[in-house]
């Protein structure tokens, strides 16, 4: 049994913390566009053919396209991370976010601006997958899922700091320029900080040799060093001696590893954490929360500010309980929590003609930030954890990027139909705020609650425990042929 103290913390949390600048930018190039976008749309110098605003198809496009890139950023550098290893791909990655917060800035049109958050997208996709398999491939095994998870912690900091951000230059002529442009901040220390640091043992070892991969764990301070060494190399021979080529798709003991990836992702989006994400100011505006006054713009990103606060706070939460309570009991609270707070918001919505006066408002208000914590203690993090651990080494970087591309193409596919869906289901209600009427988003508050059932079940029967083994233990039990949950 490792030794708690004796790993070089001090050493392993800078590396974490740097490579986290990755999740820091997912964060805040996905949450930014939230405020950008309401000075952008009516920005006369993107005007076209004498129009005023920015038709909506234009505005979806601005903000989709990113989540678009992500997808195909997660997919194609899947490969990319295991011939040019982890390193490499994170200073690259940064880099482009750099000339990509640096083109948004100085976009000319809206087309350069879609190029620019296509280009961005990219960049925010393949660090999504990198910078967790970067992680738990550096940590010792029993800080490895408060190490991996300090990535989610950036990751909602990255989208407080774009609310704050947006709110800053909400005021400022052409403000959605300097909004941008703060992004190359936190892309100049990745890609700065990441060449000091050195590229993971795992990879090394099948790239580069032995001796490299043990210089690695000499100065992470691994207390297993020589049984961690053995373990990484016998299972790299094991894995070459099941097939030729591994085949992710076809080997039969990869197959569970890549239902629990796929299987996680597509849980993580479809609770509709996003529609609170990007939509969270709509939806106030259609539980009645108005917005009049002159400052139009700040007031409307303002309410994002206690979502994105909570968010933070209670992903500490869980990086604390995560390697004590394990994966799955977090899961379990968080999804009851989820659950509960979507059937309040979609009962909340669905019988808003018989609540009277504010009820609507609170419901909805006190739902939400219900919601969120519960997400923030579970699959937020969780998700990217597991997928960060259940790929044997050798197409670890594929496995995740497969899980990762499903995570973005899940969430384009929940937030491109959230107020469809609503409308759908339970139709129309007239604006609280005045004349006209607004999406009733009941009916898909309900169909996310469902969703979150049938998560608990797959929680329940698939996932592994995966708290106190090793990356190589749990690569052991696949190889063996067991099933998931008997880890
Ligand atoms: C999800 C994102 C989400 C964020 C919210 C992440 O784990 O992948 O889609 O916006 O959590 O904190």
């Amino acid at each position: 049994m490792a030794n708690k103290k004796s790993y070089n913390r001090g050493y392993v949390i800078l590396i974490a913390a740097i490579a986290a600048f990755g999740g820091l930018l997912f964060g805040f190039d996905t949450g930014v566009i939230s405020g950008a976008l309401l000075l952008i749309k009516d920005d006369p110098a993107l005007m076209i053919n004498g129009m005023e605003q920015l038709p909506e198809r234009t505005q979806e496009w601005i903000v989709s396209i990113t989540v678009l890139g992500a997808a195909v950023g997660a997919l194609g550098s899947g490969r990319i991370t295991d011939i040019l290893g982890r390193k490499k791909v994170l200073i690259i990655t940064a880099f482009i976010f750099a000339v990509g917060s640096i083109g948004l800035a100085i976009a000319g049109s809206v087309t350069e601006l879609i190029v620019w958050r296509l280009i961005i997208g990219i960049a925010i996709g393949v660090a999504s997958y990198t910078v967790p398999l970067y992680i738990s491939e550096v940590s010792p095994t029993h800080a490895r899922g408060a190490l991996v998870s300090i990535n989610q912690l950036a990751i909602t900091v990255g989208i407080f700091t774009s609310y704050l951000v947006d709110l800053g230059f909400a005021n400022f002529e052409e403000g959605w320029r300097w909004m941008f442009l703060v992004g190359l901040v936190p892309s100049l220390i990745l890609g700065i900080g990441m060449f000091f640091l050195p590229d993971t043992p795992r990879w090394l070892m099948s790239h580069k040799g032995e001796d490299r991969a043990r210089r690695v764990l000499d100065k992470v301070g691994e207390t297993n060093k020589e049984e961690v060494l053995q373990q990484i190399k016998t299972n790299i021979q094991k894995e070459g001696q099941q097939q030729g080529s591994l085949n992710i798709f076809t080997s039969k003991w990869v197959r569970p590893a890549l239902i629990i990836g796929v299987g996680i992702m597509i849980f993580q989006q479809f609770v509709g954490i996003n529609t609170i994400i990007y939509y969270s100011p709509t939806i106030f505006e259609m539980a009645g929360f108005g917005a009049e006054s002159a400052n139009a713009v700040y007031d409307a990103i303002l309410p994002s500010l206690p979502i994105g606060a909570v968010n933070v706070i209670f992903t500490v939460v869980s990086i604390y309980l995560v390697d004590r309570w394990g994966r799955k009991p977090l899961l379990y609270l968080g999804l009851i929590g989820m659950v509960i707070a979507l059937v309040a918001l979609a009962i909340g919505f669905t019988f808003h003609g018989t609540l009277g006066g504010d009820a609507l408002k609170w419901i909805s208000f006190v739902s939400m930030i219900i919601y969120i914590p519960f997400f923030a203690i579970s699959l937020g993090p969780i998700a990217w954890l597991l997928i960060s651990e259940v790929y044997p080494t050798k197409i670890r970087g594929l496995g995740m990027s497969i899980a990762t591309m499903v995570n973005w193409g899940a969430n384009f596919a929940v937030a491109n139909t959230f107020l469809s869906l609503g409308k759908a289901t339970t139709g129309q209600m007239p604006n609280p705020a005045g004349e006209g009427m607004l999406v009733n988003p009941g009916g898909a508050f309900f169909i996310y609650a469902a969703i979150g059932i049938l998560a608990l079940i797959f929680v329940y029967s698939y996932i592994p425990e995966t708290k106190g083994h090793s990356l190589e233990k749990i690569e052991e039990h696949f190889l063996a042929g067991k099933h998931p949950r008997d880890l």
